[in-house]
C-alpha cells in the first residue's frame, strides 16, 4: 500500500450556517464557532510532521451575494480572528498568507492582514493560507493577464507562477457539511488532488476526524496518469 505524503492540505470549511440553525441560533454564531475550529485545526497541522501548507476557504468571490449584515459580520470576524490569533501564529511557528483579491476589502482589514503577514513571514513550521475574496476563475484570469502583461508565453509553468501564491499543488482537499462540490476553490491546483467529503458541519469538525481522513488518504493509490 502506498504511503502518500501530505504536504499541502486544503479545506472548504462549510456548514457554519446550518450548524447554527440546528441550534436555533443566528448564522453568525455558526461563524464564530467555526473560527474556533480554525484555530484547533491550524495548530494540529503545525504540529503534524508532513503538512507544510494549509489552505482554508474563508470567503469566496460569490459570498458577497449574502445579506449585507452577514457579509459585514464576516469581515469583522476575520479582522477579530487575525488580531486574536497572532500569538498562536508566533507560538506555533506559523506563517500567515492569503490568496484572493484583497482590493475589495476595507483599508482596516487590509492593514490587519498585512500586519500579520509581516509579523509571521519568517515562521516555518506551517504556512496557513486564508482564501479571502477568493475565486479560482478570478485567480486564473488574473494570472493569465499577468503572464501576457509580462510578454511571456502562456505555458502551464508561467501560469502556475503567476497565480496568487506559487504554492505547491493540493494533495488532499476536504469539504465539510455534506455538499459535494468545489464552489470555485483552487481549480488549477486540484488537478491531481485527492478529495474527501464529510457530512460533519465545520463547527463540529475535530482534529480527531482530520487524523482519520489523513489515514484514509495515506492508504490511497495516487497514479498521476501513470500505472
Ligand atoms: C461556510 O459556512 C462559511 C462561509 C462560506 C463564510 P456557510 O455560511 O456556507 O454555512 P452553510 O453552508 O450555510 O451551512
Ligand atoms: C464555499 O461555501 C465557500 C466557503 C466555504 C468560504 P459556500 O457555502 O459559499 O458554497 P455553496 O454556495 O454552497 O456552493
Ligand atoms: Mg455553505
Amino acid at each position: 500500500m502506498s504511503k502518500n505524503r501530505l504536504e499541502h492540505l486544503a479545506i472548504i470549511m462549510d456548514g457554519n450556517g446550518r450548524w447554527a440553525k440546528k441550534r436555533g441560533l443566528n448564522r453568525t454564531k455558526g461563524h464564530e464557532a467555526g473560527a474556533e475550529v480554525v484555530r484547533d485545526i491550524t495548530k494540529f497541522c503545525a504540529l503534524h510532521d508532513d503538512i507544510k501548507t494549509l489552505t482554508l476557504y474563508a470567503f469566496s468571490t460569490e459570498n458577497w451575494k449574502r445579506p449585507q449584515m452577514e457579509v459585514n459580520f464576516l469581515m469583522k470576524l476575520i479582522k477579530r480572528y487575525l488580531k486574536k490569533e497572532l500569538p498562536l501564529y508566533m507560538e506555533n511557528n506559523i506563517k500567515f498568507d492569503t490568496i484572493g483579491d484583497l482590493s475589495s476589502f476595507s483599508k482596516d482589514l487590509i492593514d490587519e492582514i498585512n500586519r500579520v503577514k509581516e509579523a509571521t513571514k519568517n515562521n516555518s513550521a506551517l504556512t496557513q493560507i486564508l482564501a479571502l475574496n477568493y475565486g479560482a476563475q478570478d485567480e486564473i484570469v488574473r494570472a493569465v493577464n499577468r503572464v501576457l502583461k509580462d510578454n511571456k508565453e502562456v505555458t502551464i509553468e508561467n501560469i502556475s507562477n503567476a497565480l496568487d501564491t506559487p504554492y505547491s499543488s493540493i494533495d488532499l482537499l476536504i469539504r465539510t457539511s455534506g455538499e459535494v462540490r468545489v464552489s470555485n476553490f483552487l481549480l488549477w491546483q486540484i488537478a491531481y488532488s485527492e478529495f474527501y467529503f464529510t457530512k460533519t458541519l465545520w463547527p463540529d469538525f475535530t482534529s480527531k476526524e482530520l487524523e482519520e481522513i489523513i489515514q484514509n488518504y495515506k492508504n490511497r493509490e495516487r497514479r498521476f496518469g501513470g500505472i
